[in-house]
């Protein structure tokens, strides 16, 4: 019977998600062909050492979580001793397996003698104690932030309060739909600095691709495009065929982590806040967001200026400032994503009705937002 050790919990499980297996010798395509297999089927990544000191399994733990991005399950297996429990986990590794009874015993005791750290699924003390206080900060700053936004409607003001209260690279994603092109028409009011960003999909409207160059046009600004990794997309399609996503939700899910949450990931990376246009009547999941919270996962503030606007007050702005907006808002869709996944929804019915309409209430998030990423697709 095969055990696996939870390095943050000291807790031992026999339960095992499928795993798919990466050399400690591979290299980028490689790497990106296991992600894109355990993102897709819910599996773990194993990292098999041939010898407890390998460095090339710790370089490789490393680069799943930098410059994958990948937030599943990361196993050492083969070769690893109970003495490497702080040195995995720092490397990025979750679990170890342990082979026998007498080995089992070994990472029991070791564990033990870090027993105040792994109580608390700490995994570098010192670490930890610095991302304690970065989050106690972070989250000071976010709701003397939030406070400030709050004292204000004015659009152009919120989003000159956002820069600032902070030091650092302000960026703002967009999807061209309207609450975007508001928020956008406030920053370039405000004529502030922010790096501005796109995720094209590959699979937006074409009435969306337009209402990037006229936007672009007519505010005489360049939106920076941020397109999903060519290698990712290929496995993607290879493995579920360029429709998968309508076959089950995790396919979906997977298509939007490819083609969204990944490259969002790249874009915020070194990033001190993230703008976004998320308003609270979009939807009962959304009905909380907040003007600034400290996002933890990705070490930013995360700003939603339009958190608590109505869809009056959004229409008039646009209305007042002669903002330009997608045409599809006209024939019938409150909110816009690719093109095979949305579609328009009838007067009184629910915004964001239209979009992955063939999936329950529950699920119906991409991934960019709220309990999605923290619950990890993979
Ligand atoms: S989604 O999660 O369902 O796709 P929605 O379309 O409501 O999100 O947009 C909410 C916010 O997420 C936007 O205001 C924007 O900040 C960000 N966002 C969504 N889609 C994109 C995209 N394609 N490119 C950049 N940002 C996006
Ligand atoms: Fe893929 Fe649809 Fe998600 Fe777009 S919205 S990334 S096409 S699953």
């Amino acid at each position: 019977m095969e055990h696996r050790v939870d390095l943050k919990t000291a807790a031992l499980s026999q339960t095992s998600p499928g795993v798919t297996e990466l050399a400690v010798t591979a290299n980028r395509d490689e790497r990106t062909a296991a992600v894109v297999e355990a993102v897709l089927h819910g599996k773990a990544i194993a990292i098999p050492f041939a010898k407890f000191n390998d460095g090339r399994g710790f370089s490789i733990a490393h680069l799943l979580r930098s410059d994958h991005g990948f937030r599943g399950e990361v196993r050492a297996t083969g070769h690893v001793i109970p003495d490497q429990a702080l040195h995995l986990l720092r490397a990025g590794f979750d679990t170890a397996n342990v082979v026998n009874a007498e080995a089992l015993f070994h990472w029991q005791s070791s564990l033990a003698h870090y027993k105040g750290a792994y109580q608390k699924a700490v995994r570098n003390p010192l670490m930890q104690r610095r991302l304690a206080t970065q989050r106690i900060k972070g989250e000071q700053r976010a709701a003397a932030l939030s406070e400030k936004i709050a004292k204000t409607r004015d659009l152009t003001q919120r989003v000159r309060e956002i820069a600032d209260s902070v030091e650092g690279r302000i960026t703002f994603s967009t999807s061209l739909g309207k609450e975007d092109q508001a928020v956008l028409h406030a920053i370039v009011s405000a004529g502030i600095d922010v790096d501005v960003f796109t995720l094209d999909t590959l699979r937006h409207f074409p009435e969306t691709l337009e209402t990037l160059e006229r936007t672009e046009k007519h505010y005489g600004i360049k939106i920076r495009v941020v397109t999903p990794d060519p290698m990712d997309l290929e496995e993607l399609i290879a493995h579920d065929g360029e429709f998968g996503f309508r076959t089950s939700v995790n396919s979906r899910k997977a298509c939007c982590m490819i083609r969204k949450v990944l490259p969002l990931n790249r874009s915020l990376k070194g990033a001190a806040a993230w703008i976004t246009g998320l308003r609270r009547e979009q939807s009962a999941e959304r009905a909380d967001v907040d003007h600034a919270v400290w996002d933890a996962d990705l070490e930013l503030i995360k700003t939603s200026p339009l958190a608590d606007w109505t869809d009056g007050e959004l229409d008039a702005y646009i209305k007042a400032n002669d903002i330009p907006v997608n045409p599809l808002h006209d024939q019938g869709y409150p909110s816009i994503g690719c093109e095979p996944c949305t579609r328009a929804v009838s007067p009184g019915e629910d915004p964001r009705a239209g979009r992955w309409w063939w999936e329950n209430e529950d699920g119906k998030e991409c991934g960019l937002h709220g309990r999605e990423r923290r619950l990890e697709v993979a």
